[in-house]
C-alpha cells in the first residue's frame, strides 16, 4: 500500500521476584514466580509500547508514563500500549504490524501463544494476523537464563498517508 512507512524498536527487562504468575502481552500466565515493577511488569507490552513510540518518533515509555508518577502505580500495561497507539494516531500513523519476542526459561509458552497474540491484537487495535509472538529461552546463560529476569523485544511498523 502507498504511504510513508516507519519502523520502531522496543526492548524491556524486569527482575523476577515473589509471586506465582506473570503478565505477558496482557495475559496472566502461571509461572511459579512474579515480575517486579512499578506497574504490572508486563515486559512484552512495555517493549511493544516503546516500539510504537519509536515508530512514531515520540520518545519512550518513561517520558509518557514516568514510574515516579503515582498515577501509573499498579497500572495495567494495556493502558500504556493503548495510549501509545493513540499518540501515534494523533501524528497520522496507523499500525501495520507487531512482531515481538519474550525471552524466558520457563514456563514454556507455546500453549499461550494464541491467547497472547489475540490479546496484543485487541489492545493495539489490529487484526491477529498482523501480530506475531515469539518465545525464546536464554539457554540457561546470564540473568535471563538463570531465571533472575525476563526480557522482551518488539518491532512495530506504522503507516501514514
Ligand atoms: O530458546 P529455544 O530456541 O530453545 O526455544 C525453542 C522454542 O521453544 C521456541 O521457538 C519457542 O517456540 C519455544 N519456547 C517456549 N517457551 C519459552 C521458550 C521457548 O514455548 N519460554
Ligand atoms: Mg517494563
Amino acid at each position: 500500500m502507498p504511504g510513508e512507512y516507519r519502523t520502531g524498536l522496543g526492548w524491556d527487562v524486569h527482575r523476577t521476584g515473589a509471586g506465582d504468575s506473570i503478565w505477558l502481552g496482557g495475559v496472566r500466565i502461571p509461572a511459579g514466580y512474579g515480575l517486579v515493577g512499578h506497574s504490572d511488569a508486563d515486559v512484552l507490552l512495555h517493549a511493544i509500547t516503546d516500539a510504537v513510540l519509536g515508530a512514531a518518533a515520540m520518545g519512550d515509555i518513561g517520558m509518557h508514563f514516568p514510574d515516579t508518577d503515582p498515577k501509573w502505580k499498579s497500572a495495567t500495561s494495556d493502558r500504556f500500549l493503548r495510549h501509545a497507539v493513540e499518540l501515534a494516531r494523533g501524528q497520522g500513523f496507523e499500525l501495520v504490524n507487531v512482531d515481538c519476542t519474550a525471552v524466558l526459561e520457563r514456563p514454556k509458552l507455546k500453549d499461550h501463544r494464541d491467547a497472547i497474540r489475540n490479546s496484543i491484537a485487541a489492545i493495539a487495535g489490529l487484526a491477529p494476523d498482523r501480530v506475531n509472538v515469539k518465545f525464546k529461552t536464554a539457554e540457561n546463560v546470564g540473568a535471563v537464563g538463570e531465571g533472575r529476569s525476563v526480557e522482551a523485544q518488539a518491532t512495530v511498523t506504522v503507516r501514514r498517508g
